[in-house]
């Protein structure tokens, strides 16, 4: 059993001033048992409908869900306008600070004409509802702004990660047929400014049919300018008028593409539609972060660019009419104590990150908080892999001031929203265990065959009933989202790819991916992904690449390469050292820099099974430095002593 799973015998019950005020108590396990639906009508309540639903699930047709059927919303007005006619114009909607320091702070009003002037720009440029809109940006204002500008005109975005390189930046606009692309000059990372338009002049130099790139002024960098395609927003958005009437859209009206890594080379778009991709995201920021928006402020420390940045640092938040602190930039820039010093100046009262950050801050130390006010904390989040039990108490001492539940909330790009979590002012809380599926959701862990396991056993995590924010299907390609997610047990039962065990009191423990898919600080990567990538450079013959457990990051990278026959003499020595940078460069323009391997190792073979498949297993044993397992089932075990011969006496990191 890995530290992870490894219940610490402490538990920590609810602070009972927070059970006593919480948005939801112990009862809503029960409802949402007594009536699936209902409990999920109830939620889609909390929004406002042009037009109220007749069916709220048609699942005839399986694994193709309809939620909300013949219901009629829009997005962006549930996030911005509603909240603004409800006399709360006033009320701040981001406090956004740039990493240099430079501050912004956009109330609701501010936000409505924003979105409106973006709305009614994009309109001009020739985008209608269906169009994709791909989004590159930063994390200044203008990503939700873009967000929400394609949702109320109905236009579908896709949004890219700004750390991902021109090539996937490139495939993914192919694969989404994005025409218009939402760029800026640059960004601030690590105290210096990060350009990001010359990557879409790259990406959009090889693509058919971008029309135009909508350019933020952020860094002022010189950029290169195409006239008949480049445009500055501040001249485009800045002359619109403020006003713009939305139009309404069925709630299976889709909203989103956001690309993921799955087991093959080429990522997948999952599609989110509209209305039950609402209703969840808003439900579960409102009942996982018992959210008051009026005396809170949240922050999701997360990018824009990711799943978890759409549900909790866009959609949700803005449903429930959060206040919202909104950070360019990285942890350590301008030093160690950045996030605290923000948590210390806007009064922070929820905080949600990744367990990988929270790892790093221990590496800091435990000074580096204790410098800073932290007191107006009252709940933490975490998210994107599981949280090692001595980081839970970690962060619950040092960051919450032991006074602070935290919600270690399960979910995946495909679940657009929480699936497994506890709630703040009902579970007892065990660290390290995401616990207990959200109410109205419906997980259980099975064996190979699919039969639910009792308690105390372990296997894989399914969810057996679909939930309103589900994925609806892989953008394109139908097939596909059947082949990944619901063909290994049925059509009606979701394979998440991970694995999973119940303890003896029934709380579910992550156990991370069964499948080839890596987890670096709480980021999918594809090890087949990083594979093609090294095998493209003219030196690779072949590559293997797993995820080594690594002390901060969760996984790292870690590829074996063996090199073309003329290429071999430069695995030797001096000359090797740099063909191990080249690659690692070389990885980290194809795909992006979080995909750069941690270690490469230059190897003669590699371990193949009889069919041919190479035996990750062991290159993990390897790679973490471990006991070898069982190699009987190799083609030929001397080939691993030939691999062991070639590695360092302790594997080095860069
Ligand atoms: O392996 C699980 C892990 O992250 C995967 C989903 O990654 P992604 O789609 O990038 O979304 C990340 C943010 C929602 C899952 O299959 N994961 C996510 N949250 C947890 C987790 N593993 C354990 N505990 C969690 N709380």
């Amino acid at each position: 059993m890995s530290e992870t799973t490894q219940a610490t015998g402490r538990t920590f019950t609810p602070p009972a001033e927070l059970a006593a005020q919480a948005n939801v108590g112990p009862e809503i396990y029960d409802e949402a048992a007594r009536d699936r639906l209902s409990f999920w009508a109830d939620a889609a309540h909390r929004l406002t409908w042009d037009r109220e639903w007749d069916t709220v699930l048609d699942w005839s047709n399986p694994p193709f869900a309809k939620w909300f059927v013949g219901g009629r919303l829009n997005v962006a007005y549930n996030c911005v306008d509603r909240h603004v006619e409800a006399g709360h114009g006033e009320q701040v909607a981001y406090h956004w600070e740039g990493e240099p320091g430079d501050t912004r702070t956009l109330t609701y009003a501010q936000l409505k004409d924003e979105v409106c002037r973006a709305a009614n720009a994009l309109t001009e440029l020739g985008v209608t509802a269906g169009d994709r809109v791909a989004i590159y940006l930063p994390m200044i204002p203008e990503a939700v702004v873009s967000m929400l500008a394609c949702a109320r005109i109905g236009a579908v975005h896709m949004v890219v990660f700004g750390g991902f390189s021109a090539d996937a930046l490139a495939s993914r606009i192919t694969d989404a047929g994005a025409q218009v692309v939402i760029t800026a000059d640059g960004g601030y990372r690590r105290g210096a400014p990060s350009a990001l338009k010359p990557a879409v002049d790259d990406a959009v130099s090889r693509v058919e049919g971008v029309r135009h790139v909508l350019v933020v002024k952020r860094t002022e960098q010189d950029v290169e300018w195409d006239d008949s395609r480049d445009l500055w927003w501040h001249d485009v958005v800045g002359r619109q008028s403020a006003e713009h009437t939305c139009e309404f859209f069925d709630a299976e009206h889709p909203l989103y593409i956001m690309y993921t890594s799955g087991t093959t080379a080429k990522p997948k778009g999952i599609l989110h539609t509209s209305g039950g991709y609402l209703t969840q995201v808003a439900y579960t920021h409102w009942a996982t972060f018992d959210l008051k928006p009026d005396p809170d402020v949240y922050w999701t420390a997360a990018d824009v660019g990711w799943v978890t940045g759409h549900s909790y640092i866009a959609y949700g938040p803005l449903a429930n009419r959060a206040t919202s602190v909104m950070y360019e930039g990285t942890p350590e820039t301008p030093h160690r104590g950045r996030w605290f010093e923000l948590i210390e100046k806007y009064r922070v009262t929820i905080l949600y990150t990744a367990p990988t950050v929270i790892r790093t801050f221990m590496k800091w130390g435990e000074d580096v908080p204790a410098g800073f006010d932290l007191s107006s904390l009252r709940l933490l989040g975490s998210v994107g892999e599981p949280i090692n039990p001595e980081a839970w108490l970690w962060y619950h001492e040092h960051i919450g001031g032991g006074r602070c539940p935290i919600m270690d909330t399960w979910w995946q790009t495909e679940t657009g929203a929480h699936m497994l979590t506890p709630l703040p002012g009902v579970t007892t809380l065990q660290p390290g265990s995401a616990q207990h599926p959200f109410p109205g959701i419906s997980a259980k862990v099975v064996d190979d065959e699919g039969n639910e396991l009792g308690d105390d056993s372990t296997g894989l995590l399914v969810l057996t009933e679909p939930w309103p924010s589900m994925l609806r299907t892989i953008w394109g390609d139908d097939d596909r989202y059947v082949d990944t997610y619901w063909s290994r047990f049925g059509t009606d039962v979701y394979f998440a790819g991970d694995g999973a065990k119940k303890d003896a009191d029934g709380n579910i423990w992550l156990l991370g991916r069964v499948d080839d898919v890596m987890n670096v600080s709480g980021h999918r990567i594809s090890t087949t992904e990083v594979e093609s990538s090294l095998v493209g450079h003219p030196t690779v013959a072949e590559a293997a690449v797993v995820g080594a457990s690594d002390p901060t990051t969760g996984q790292g990278i870690v590829a074996f390469v063996i090199l073309r026959g003329n290429a071999e003499a430069q695995g030797e020595g001096a000359s090797g050292d740099e063909l191990v940078q080249t690659l690692k460069t070389h990885v980290a323009k194809d795909i992006g820099p979080i995909a750069k391997p941690r270690q490469i190792m230059v190897v003669q073979e590699l371990p193949k099974t009889r069919s041919g498949k190479i035996m990750r297993r062991l290159l993990r044993d390897i790679a973490e430095n471990r006991e070898l397992g069982d190699v009987t089932t190799l083609t030929d075990s001397s080939v691993m002593n030939m691999i062991k011969d070639k590695l360092p006496a302790a594997p080095s990191e860069d």
